[in-house]
């Protein structure tokens, strides 16, 4: 059985925690899409996880893939390999021969790129996800299978390096790039990864045939997508379901079940419209309380009410079989609730999350206003019935307006902070 996660908003809505849950019953733990500009944790007792490139699974010493659709950054991934081996642990991971490789020219073109995109610069996590993604679909790009033969290897950066150059120059850029340096950095990083190295579209294929359960742990949130995001505030790769078969060689025939992550409210990293922020003290509680800092850059992540116009169109995409609403403890306390509907747009009531970003940053959001509720003890909650009836008003509307069952409630980052409804895996 092939179950995703896929997160609906702007990302950070909890996927790791999630996943992390789903992995116990699963076989193989695999992200398809993204790099190192992902940041998801996961809370095992004391001790706090934050992985970047390394799927979700890792603690529940699953099997890890890096499928094609992600970009990787070899050093960034030896560091996690190496720090979770240090904690006992030592993942047994894939990557695909065919997955992009980011190279040093990458992260400094993205810092550069940013600078000069001025007023549309998304506020990128510096990473050098785009520059690579750019090269992929240029066909400038190295994968890892290049990373393999030397010969190739060199030849690729032969052509490369003094082109990339070329274009720092003209951007009048203090940089000089040396084919032999880069070449030499990653000779190491090659004999390290070199045994990880495989065509992962047939292992996955191959273990899904067998009936081994395989987890999809999406990277981003739907709304960071590349082709349905608020362009050109989105990341670089497709964030939404579809990203799986791309990204993974997976067909959409094999995906069983789709996950929707929702976080109770809304956030967001980086620029780009966000019509339910919250500029004032409400917003700064739920930075405050729900910890909204970057895992990634640390930055204050910006907050708001929730926005159903966006994660109705995130169902619209992803056909979710199910939503997980997370940090619903983080509402705890504050009197009245209130969540975006529709938006009045000049006048006129809109339902479908619009494309253009001039409209989106005109749209007034259109709230249904909600009771709070004060702290319970949650852990006497055993199902979604016992919950005080202000949350389950909350929760209801959520299923009503997105017309898609609630599976999973998350009232803490731990794993035993966690309501099941259902569980796909085990069929409850
Ligand atoms: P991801 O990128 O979607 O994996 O999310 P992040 O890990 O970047 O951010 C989510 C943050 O919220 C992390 O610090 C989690 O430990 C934390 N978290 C996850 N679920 C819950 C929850 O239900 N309640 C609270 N209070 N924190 C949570
Ligand atoms: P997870 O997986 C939240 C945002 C950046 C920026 C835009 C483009 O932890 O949910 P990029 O470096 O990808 O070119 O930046 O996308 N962004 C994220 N925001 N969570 C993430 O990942 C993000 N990954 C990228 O802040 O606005
Ligand atoms: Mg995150």
């Amino acid at each position: 059985m092939l179950l995703a996660i896929i997160g609906s908003q702007w990302g950070d809505e909890g996927k790791g925690k999630v996943t992390d849950i789903y992995a116990e019953n699963s076989d193989i733990v695999v992200r398809f899409q993204g790099g190192n500009n992902a940041g998801h944790t996961i809370v095992v007792g004391d001790k706090i996880y934050k992985f970047h490139l390394m799927p979700s699974g890792a603690v529940h010493k699953k099997f890890l893939v890096l499928g094609n659709g992600v970009v990787v950054d070899p050093k960034v991934l030896i560091e996690e390999i190496e720090k979770l081996k240090k904690d006992g642990f030592n993942p047994d991971i894939s990557i695909s021969d065919r997955a992009n490789i980011i190279m040093p020219y990458h992260k400094i073109l993205d810092s550069i790129e940013e600078k000069m995109k001025g007023a549309l610069a998304a506020g990128t996590t510096g990473k050098g996800i785009g520059p690579c993604y750019s090269d992929k679909i240029s066909r400038f790009g190295i994968r890892f299978s290049d990373l393999l033969d030397l010969e190739v290897f060199r030849d690729k950066l032969n052509l490369i390096v003094p082109i990339k150059q070329k274009i720092f120059d003209a951007f009048g850029e203090d940089v000089n790039l040396n084919t032999e340096s880069i070449f030499n950095e990653y000779l190491p990083y090659r004999a390290y990864l070199k045994d990880y190295i495989k065509d992962t579209s047939v292992f996955l294929n191959n273990a899904y045939d067998q009936g081994k359960n395989i987890l999809m742990e999406g990277a981003q949130g739907t709304h960071l997508d590349i082709d349905h995001g608020i362009y050109p505030f989105t990341t670089s790769s497709n964030t939404n379901a579809g990203g799986i078969c791309t990204g993974s060689g997976i067909s959409p025939k094999k995906i069983d079940r789709i996950v929707g992550i929702t976080k109770a409210y809304t956030s967001r990293v980086g620029e780009g419209p966000f019509p339910t922020e919250l500029l004032d003290k409400e917003g700064e509680y739920l930075r405050e309380k729900g910890k909204e800092f970057g895992t990634t850059t640390g930055r204050p992540r910006r907050c708001g009410w929730l926005d159903l116009v966006l994660v109705k169109y995130s169902c619209l995409l992803n056909n979710f079989s199910g939503l997980t609403i997370t940090k619903i403890d983080v509402l705890t306390g504050m009197k009245k609730l209130k969540i975006c509907y529709a938006y009045d747009y000049k006048g006129k009531i809109i339902h479908d999350f619009p494309s253009n970003m001039k409209i989106l940053s005109e749209c007034k959001p259109l709230y249904a206003e909600f009771e709070g509720w004060e702290d319970f003890d949650w852990k006497k909650i055993k199902d979604a019935k016992s919950l005080p009836i202000q949350i389950q008003a909350y929760t209801r509307y959520i299923e009503e307006q997105t017309k898609t069952p609630i599976c999973m409630i998350s009232y803490g980052p731990k794993r035993d902070e966690t309501l099941v409804i259902k569980d796909f895996f085990r069929g409850v």
